[in-house]
């Protein structure tokens, strides 16, 4: 069963590109998931590491887009994806040093902070970016 499941009445944002991020990026997140059961650190490393990717690069495209629509959210925004993504490289590094493990726990934990941040956090750039022919 998928961890996390993409519909457009809980994450859709009115905005295209980044829905159809949301939903790679729920993919790798269920991969990953997958992936524990396996025990194969090299298959668990890879799917981190593809998950975490995916991360980076639609925190950066939802970022353009702030930028290029002047979006006064921005600043806040961006800190909650830098928090974020701090925390996913620290375990990042520390699994590739045989220093931590990805758990079932570490896979909720990013499912519980989409199921936050799309809803309250990215939803709420839909119609700032619509109205500047963002959609
Ligand atoms: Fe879709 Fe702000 O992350």
């Amino acid at each position: 069963m998928a961890l996390i499941t993409w519909t457009r009445e809980q994450f859709g944002t009115n905005v295209s590109v980044h829905d159809q991020e949301h939903q790679s990026l729920f993919e790798r997140l269920n991969n990953l998931d997958s992936t524990l059961a396996s025990g194969d650190r090299g298959a668990i490393g890879a799917a981190l590491d593809s998950l975490i990717d995916v991360v980076g690069k639609h925190f950066a495209s939802e970022e353009a887009n702030m930028v290029k629509s002047g979006y006064p959210g921005l600043a806040a925004h961006k800190a909650a994806h830098d928090k974020l993504v701090d925390t996913c490289v620290d375990l990042q590094k520390k699994f590739h040093a045989g220093a931590a493990e990805v758990t079932p726990e570490t896979t909720a934990f990013v499912r519980d902070w989409l199921y936050n941040h799309i809803p309250n956090i990215d939803k709420a750039y839909g119609p700032h970016m619509n109205g500047k022919g963002i959609v």
